[in-house]
């Protein structure tokens, strides 16, 4: 019988911490006010909500007027994105990546759609976006950049400070995603050049369902929305207050440990690569240094990322191929295509992601089943004996 389970798929979700929790649970049943009432309930609400814009805003160096609550890292992107675009008159360019997460992507497919013109810019082998590449593609008409901080597969961290430079020299908006950099690594966003950050509470041991958008003061995008005046109209709507208590609760835990988490997690994650590169004909995608703290991506060459992890699932290890949103889809991912890597080897990829809870014991554990699954899966791939 399987007994222990071991969580690397911190890409895809955290477990919310138990003090997170705990901060939360009185604003469903004690403190259940609406925060735009005028009584006292109401008053306290606002309070606390007013206390966790605060303490969000200390923790990216921003100022509270410039943190807007929504429902996650999708919803933040879009109203950026969007908003920017439908500010401006009779379109204009957008430059992105071809690594963005979808929450990107299909925003600016939907807005080529409405004519506005995209440059989606490639990325080296490492899956990394050089600056100069950037500065070449800006045109008269460009009016926002989007560069996401990390990419969620293979977790290789971009030049964000030199685009977001480059950005603000020729007075355009720049936009950042930054949902797997934000309480991983550290953010001061007052030092930065960065107009637009997106963030999602449930990849830092928060809940699910809730992020902020950091947007800059005196930027003036339109809202996609109608309706009430919260978020100062940009997303308006009754607050989900348990869920920003949560948020603020679980981004000043994270950012709070964030010299030692990282230290702890490279280390892991070192240990991690360098034990599944001993397994033959295994390479590791993304950058060798320039990644995530937590992030592992490896093709097993051969056979089926996803046949491997469903024989890592057995054993009670979770893991993830590609991204959480698009495993399932027969395609090979977007990101791996991107970078230049052969089908066939992208479709053996598998992410593992740590976090809070991983421990050296858990790396050991996976580097004494892998190899063991990995040959199980190639004595019957007709792949293998060809090769
Ligand atoms: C880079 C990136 N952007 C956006 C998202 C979407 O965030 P959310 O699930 O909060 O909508 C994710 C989630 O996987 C992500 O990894």
């Amino acid at each position: 019988m399987q007994s222990r389970l071991v969580y690397m798929d911190h890409g895809a979700t955290t477990p919310v911490r138990k003090e997170v929790v705990d901060s939360m649970l009185p604003f469903f049943h004690d403190q259940y006010g609406n925060p735009s009432s005028l009584h006292a309930p109401g008053r306290k609400v606002r309070q606390a909500l007013d206390e966790a814009r605060e303490t969000t805003a200390r923790a990216l160096g921003a100022d509270p007027e410039e943190i807007y609550f929504t429902s996650g890292g999708t919803e933040s992107n879009n109203i950026a994105l969007r908003g920017a675009a439908k500010k401006q008159k009779g379109g204009g360019h957008i430059i992105t990546s071809s690594i963005e997460h979808h929450a990107v992507l299909d925003v600016c497919r939907d807005l080529e759609n409405e004519g506005f013109k995209v440059t989606y810019l490639p990325v080296d082998h490492y899956g990394c976006i050089e600056p100069e590449m950037v500065k070449e593609a800006i045109n008269k008409d460009t009016f926002i950049i989007s560069i996401m901080a990390a990419n969620n597969e293979i977790g290789t961290l971009q030049p964000i400070s030199e685009i977001a430079l480059l950005a603000r020299e020729h007075g355009i908006l720049f936009h950042t995603d930054a949902v797997q950099v934000v309480g991983q690594l550290p953010v001061d966003l007052h030092s930065s050049n960065i107009d637009f950050l997106s963030l999602s509470a449930h990849k830092f041991n928060g809940p699910k369902g809730i992020g902020a958008l950091f947007m800059r003061k005196g930027v003036e995008i339109n809202s996609l929305y109608r309706g009430g005046s919260q978020e100062r109209k940009l997303r308006p709507g009754t607050e989900n207050v348990p869920g920003i208590i949560g948020l603020g609760r679980a981004l000043e835990l994270a950012v709070s440990d964030i010299p030692h988490k990282k230290k702890r997690l490279e280390s892991l994650r070192d240990s991690l690569i360098a034990g599944l590169l001993q397994i033959d004909d295994v390479v590791l995608n993304g950058h060798p240094r320039q990644r995530l703290p937590g992030n592992i991506n490896v093709s097993f060459k051969y056979i089926e990322g996803e046949s491997v992890l469903l024989g890592l699932d057995m054993e009670g290890i979770a893991a993830s191929s590609g991204s959480a949103c698009s495993s399932g889809s027969l395609e090979p991912s977007h990101v791996l295509s991107a970078t230049g890597l052969d089908h066939s080897i992208a479709h053996g990829s598998v992410r593992f992601s740590l976090g809070w809870g991983n421990c050296k014991e858990d790396v050991d554990f996976v580097l004494q089943k892998a190899p063991l699954i990995v040959e199980r899966l190639r004595n019957i791939s007709p792949t293998y004996h060809s090769r």
